[in-house]
């Protein structure tokens, strides 16, 4: 056992910060065992100092990070203040005073993933990150390293804690959308700001790092098609019910069948409840990873909050104190296969499309000559009168055969195509539109996992 400390400099000291400082005290005799050397917290850099931290000695807390990972005695540099700036410059400048980095950062790692990973290599330190992809579920390492000698090609999942936490309760208790949001936000889910959670924006971030490392290539996060689920209303999730599915935002990462590009996306989707990822309740999160030689593979876990996060920083920790005793460092950046990615526009998949339309004879034969004309091919199709009252459906119209219409005023259509590039689906949504006698377009949602 080396005698001379490893000196840890923790930048943030709120939701995660806090447990990562708690549990580097209370577990520092087996940390030290396991690393063979003990870990010191030697400064915490915070942005309010005189705020009272329980735990924390005092002496510690600091307000300026840049003078603390500028020290040139810190070994292990933990950034958890999340955004862009200043932490990117902090953790560049810790590179250059000799220090390696663990980040939960990924709005950072998905926008200059690749600038960090080059100045970690070029100073000779590490750069680890699993807590930066949902929470405490180990994903990172495993992509990086034990996946290292497969070809992964497909990566699909619930990555977002704060999302999943909201659709859950909307779907499960019928709670509103801001009562769901504000209680994420309580138990330390959400972003510093939640419009990163609910827009996608956080989604997207760990879409793309996932696409990175699994595909071998660079994804930013501006290369990924985000949708959030700010437009998911109940009604969508009464209609995935009677349809025997829920509603999750998934991040879906592709590698194409002729292996010459990379598709990364967020969007809520339908997916059936008979599918695992249906019961991924509350802020967990769950991903599969599909590669050549493995096959399936599936991730579970919490997603987000204190504790589970601040698990996979002192795993990155150990990490890097351990390659520091034993003068190595772990893999950097895998990028070489430089795959493009390409537009949301190639993608193939189906949607569910709710329309409001006139509910008179032809109706549902223009809609379905404007799905031909788009070559997209309907699988079901829905009719409910609002004159019924009862809201009862008056007719299945089509399951692949035949047809009815009946009754008058105004209808509810629902239709679920078969799968389709996306432009197409896009494109008939666009026809829709200008058809008289579709009133409005009430929802458009993909549906996968089927
Ligand atoms: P918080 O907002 O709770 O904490 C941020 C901390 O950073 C606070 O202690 C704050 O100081 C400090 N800080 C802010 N600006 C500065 C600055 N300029 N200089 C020094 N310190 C600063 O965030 P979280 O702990 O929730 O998240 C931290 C990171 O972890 C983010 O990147 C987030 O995306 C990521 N993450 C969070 C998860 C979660 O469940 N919360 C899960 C996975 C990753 P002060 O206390 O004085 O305000
Ligand atoms: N806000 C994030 C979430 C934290 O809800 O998933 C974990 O990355």
């Amino acid at each position: 056992m080396r005698t001379r400390p490893l000196k840890v400099a923790l930048l943030g000291c709120g939701v995660v910060g806090t447990e990562v400082a708690r549990i580097m005290t209370t577990h520092a005799d087996d940390l030290a065992a396991r690393i063979g050397a003990p870990v010191e917290l030697a400064g915490v850099a915070v942005r309010r100092p005189s705020k009272v931290r329980e735990g924390i000695d005092p002496s510690l807390i600091t307000s300026d990070a840049t003078a603390l990972v500028k020290r040139g005695d810190i070994d292990v540099v933990v950034e958890v203040i999340g955004g862009i700036e200043p932490a990117r410059t902090l953790i560049t400048t810790a590179f250059e005073h000799g220090a390696g980095v663990v980040s939960a950062n990924k709005a950072l790692l998905a926008e200059d993933g690749s600038a960090l990973h080059a100045a970690a290599e070029k100073y000779g330190r590490d750069l680890y990150y699993e807590a930066a992809v949902a929470g405490a579920i180990p994903l990172v390492r495993p992509l990086r390293e034990s996946l290292a000698g497969d070809k992964v090609n497909r990566v699909l999942g619930i990555v977002n804690g704060t999302t999943n936490f909201i659709l859950d309760k909307m779907d499960t208790s019928g709670a509103g959308y801001s009562e769901a949001l504000d209680e994420a936000t309580a138990l330390g889910y959400a972003e510093a700001d939640p419009t990163a959670d609910v827009e996608g924006f956080d989604a997207a971030a760990k879409a793309a790092i996932l696409a990175g490392i699994a595909f071998h290539t660079r994804v930013k996060i501006g290369e990924v098609h985000r949708e959030g689920i700010t437009e998911v209303t109940a009604a969508d999730i009464a209609s995935a019910r009677r349809m025997g599915c829920t509603v999750k935002l998934l991040a879906i990462c592709e590698r194409a069948a002729d292996g010459r590009s990379v598709t990364a996306r967020v969007h809520p989707a339908m997916i059936p409840l008979s599918h695992p990822l249906a019961s991924v309740r509350e802020a967990y999160n769950a991903v599969f990873v599909e590669a050549e030689a493995a096959g399936q593979l599936m991730f579970y876990g919490p997603g987000a909050g204190g504790s589970p996060t601040a698990s996979a920083v002192l795993g990155d920790l150990v990490a890097v104190c351990r390659n520091i005793v034993g003068a190595t460092t772990g893999p950097g950046e895998s990028a070489y296969t430089r795959l493009p990615v390409s537009p949301m526009g190639d993608v193939v998949t189906r949607y569910h499309i709710s329309l409001d339309v006139a509910d008179k004879p032809g109706v549902l034969a223009q809609v379905a000559t404007v799905f031909a004309e788009q070559d997209v091919s309907i699988d079901t199709v829905r009719q409910q009168s609002r004159n019924s009252g009862s809201g009862d459906e008056v007719g299945i119209e089509q399951s692949g055969g035949g047809r009815r219409v009946g009754g008058s005023g105004e209808a509810s259509l629902v239709v679920v195509t078969h799968r389709a590039p996306d432009a197409a689906l896009s494109g008939t949504v666009e026809a829709l539109r200008k058809l008289d006698t579709v009133r409005g377009v009430a929802s458009i949602m993909r549906v996968e996992g089927e």
